[in-house]
């Protein structure tokens, strides 16, 4: 059961499909408090639930910290952050969807544009405060019988998740730095030279005319749509970025019809308004306005036209590298601190000012929306920007591609743009604490409806090493997204810059052997509003143990996922709820298997090992590796698992909107 409470006049968002009509009455389960912090009786409320010890609070989507989010604090503000820790409170994405279950069980959905914040037992370990920053959001409620339940109510209500197509579960290859057609065209060589599997490079800002969106470079790129297609002989999909920002330039069409048609954002005196981001000046096109996304949505076509079929939107939280006003205020003051002899108050005055330039979440104010008529300052909105800017994308493709699906995943999220793509997990580093929560993320993600996701494989920011690699690889196997992506000034990471490049080679084969597997739960999962990465907890929702699990994961219905997250671990311990069939693959043709019974066991998995389990009485189809997933035959696929065991096989063209359970799914039996 779903009930909808109001609260105050709450902006749409949108992210809801389903019109609910409101309860009236008391908010079931939360006691509304007055903290007694500020003098104003309404903004002083908060929502407050009292946790019992062995109660879990899953969800928040993308997050720090594990899978219980219990003992932390976050706050849902879209941020621009890749220094990003265990005690970061804001990520790129904003998803205010909790499931607490213990003594009781049930969903809450906190429909909000605007900065909210979750106490998860943080400030007091028995309480769960959530406190919005002003009182006017919508407070959906689910209960059901199970965790599944509710977050299958609870997906139903946001709406199906986007279907990415069959191509982008293939691997990717991406790095900020590849500055022309010359070093893409190496990186497909020495992948191709080698045989290893690469269904797309990623096309990083240095493809556009000075950062200008829905431009070539034409020196870098000569001929894009004939390199294009040469790619695309190859097998390789070229997926360019999009940001936010449009240059202010004069002659550049997009910057002019975008004043012309006044589909930008205004300043606090009417005019556009002016931040800078790569190009250096930019205006923010007014994503929240309906015209805005039109436009925007249909300049996608000057690439569709060209040969591409997919795309990542960028640095639409948004992020802003400084206005002119706050860096004219910081110089100044700079500029007299530096007649100072700096004292620990004057320095750290001087270094705040300086890291306080960039993402300042006061320049949030300084600018506004038009919403049906409505001027609304970007603070009130700032988490539904990039959401918008996704929306206008997938709007804009089921007009120009009603046909095939395009490849689209946003770095800025908020639930509601699910139904138009997916997200990857925004800049993260080359640690494994980020191997770790690449995999704590995926089922919050899933319960948000974010199904089409995954991390920059090998860490995004500061050097990876080739083990990480290895061991990331190892995970990133499962994950629909599968992109190994890098930031410029890091060590280059392409699998052939590695001595062990041969091991790497063979998980991806492994990865290309799994895709009909990997594709097929996750197009099972979209249909059904489910979840295609699940905490042990949810199917075994009684035992003490599963429950406190926070390294593994259930994929589908047949398979637990158990990665090493640990340098120079030669293997790691693993919970078995039930008995389950251990594989340890070293390549698609060399791995051995192991009937385990129920209970703790520590597992051997040396570097070039991956190991995961099948589960009892279960089998997954495993077929053979191709040179990218085009090559795919699926008509040899052999079942991996119990004896007896079958698999309902869902497989589709893989690039048409045809999608039906019942004439996709057939049979493979042993
Ligand atoms: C942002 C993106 C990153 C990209 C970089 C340059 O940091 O998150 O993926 O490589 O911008 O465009």
């Amino acid at each position: 059961m779903i009930q909808r409470f109001r609260f105050g006049t709450p902006i749409e968002t949108c992210a809801v499909i389903e019109e609910l009509s409101v309860t009236e009455g008391k908010l079931p389960f939360f006691d509304l408090t007055y903290s007694g912090e500020t003098d104003d009786a309404i903004s002083g409320l908060e929502f407050i639930y009292t946790l019992k010890d062995k109660d879990i609070v899953y969800g928040l989507g993308e997050q720090v910290r594990g899978i219980n989010k219990r003992g932390w604090i976050y706050t849902s503000c879209n941020a621009d952050d890749p220094h990003h820790h265990e005690d970061t409170k804001s990520l790129y994405g904003s998803h205010n969807f909790l499931l607490i279950s213990g003594e009781k069980l049930f969903g809450v959905f906190f429909d909000y544009a605007g900065n909210i914040t979750f106490d998860v037992g943080y400030t007091h370990r028995d309480t769960l405060r959530i406190t919005p920053e002003d009182w006017n959001l919508d407070v959906y409620v689910i209960t059901g019988e199970s965790e599944k339940d509710i977050v299958k109510q609870f997906r139903k209500l946001i709406g199906r998740s986007y279907i990415a197509p069959k191509w982008a579960f293939g691997y990717g290859q991406s790095r900020w730095g590849y500055k022309d057609a010359k070093d893409i065209r190496e990186v497909a060589a020495e992948y191709r030279k080698r045989e290893i599997p690469l269904d797309s490079i990623y096309m990083d800002i240095d493809y556009m005319e000075r950062y200008k969106d829905f431009t070539i470079d034409e020196e870098a790129f000569p001929a894009f749509e004939a390199f294009c297609a040469g790619m695309m002989e190859q097998g390789i999909h070229l997926v360019p970025i999009i940001d936010a920002g449009v240059k202010i330039e004069e002659g550049y069409d997009v910057y002019e019809e975008g004043v012309k048609n006044d589909y930008f954002c205004k300043d606090t005196k009417g005019k556009d308004f002016v931040g800078a981001v790569w190009p250096g000046r930019v205006h923010f096109p007014d994503f929240l306005k309906a015209e805005t996304r039109k436009w925007f949505g249909e300049k996608y076509a000057f690439l569709l036209e060209k040969g591409v079929d997919g795309f990542w939107n960028d640095m639409n939280e948004p992020a802003i590298f400084y206005t002119e006003e706050r860096l004219a205020s910081v110089m100044e003051r700079i500029s007299e601190l530096s007649k100072e002899n700096l004292d620990v108050n004057s320095y750290f005055e001087f270094t705040g000012l300086v890291a306080g330039i960039g993402n300042n979440v006061g320049d949030y104010e300084t600018f506004f929306h038009d919403m049906g008529g409505m001027k609304v300052p970007h603070s009130k909105v700032h988490n539904l920007y990039g959401y918008n800017m996704t929306k206008a994308a997938g709007e804009a493709f089921d007009r120009l591609s009603p046909e095939k699906r395009i490849l689209m995943f946003s770095r800025s999220s908020y639930i509601g743009a699910h139904r138009y793509g997916g997200i990857w997990q925004g800049d993260n580093k080359s640690w494994w604490s980020h191997l770790l929560m690449n995999l704590q993320m995926m089922p919050s993600l899933n319960m948000a409806g974010f199904l089409y996701t995954g991390a920059d494989v090998g860490g995004f920011g500061s050097d990876t090493t080739e083990d990480l690699m290895l061991r990331w690889l190892q995970l990133a196997v499962f994950t629909p997204l599968m992109r190994n992506h890098s930031s410029r000034g890091t060590r280059e990471q392409e699998l052939y810059r590695f001595d062990n490049c041969d091991a790497c080679k063979r998980m991806i084969e492994i990865r290309y052997g799994l895709i009909p597997y990997l594709y097929s739960e996750y197009m099972k999962a979209v249909l059904a509003d489910e979840m295609m990465f699940r905490p042990l907890s949810f199917d075994f929702t009684e035992d003490e143990d599963a429950r406190g699990v926070e390294d593994q994961l259930f994929l589908g219905d047949e398979l637990m996922i158990t990665p090493v997250y640990t340098q120079n671990a030669t293997g790691r311990y693993v919970y078995l709820p039930e008995e389950m069939m251990l594989v340890r693959m070293r390549s698609l043709m060399d791995y051995e298997t192991e009937v385990l019974a129920a209970g703790h066991h520590y597992i051997k998995a040396e570097l070039s090992e991956l190991v995961f389990f099948i589960r009892k009485d279960k089998a997954i189809p495993l077929g053979a590796a191709a040179m990218n997933t085009e090559k795919l035959d699926v008509s040899t696929l052999k079942l991996l698992g119990y004896d007896g065991a079958e698999y309902d096989l869902y497989e589709d063209d893989g690039f048409t909107k045809k999608y039906d359970i019942d004439s996709c799914t057939r049979k493979i039996v042993s």
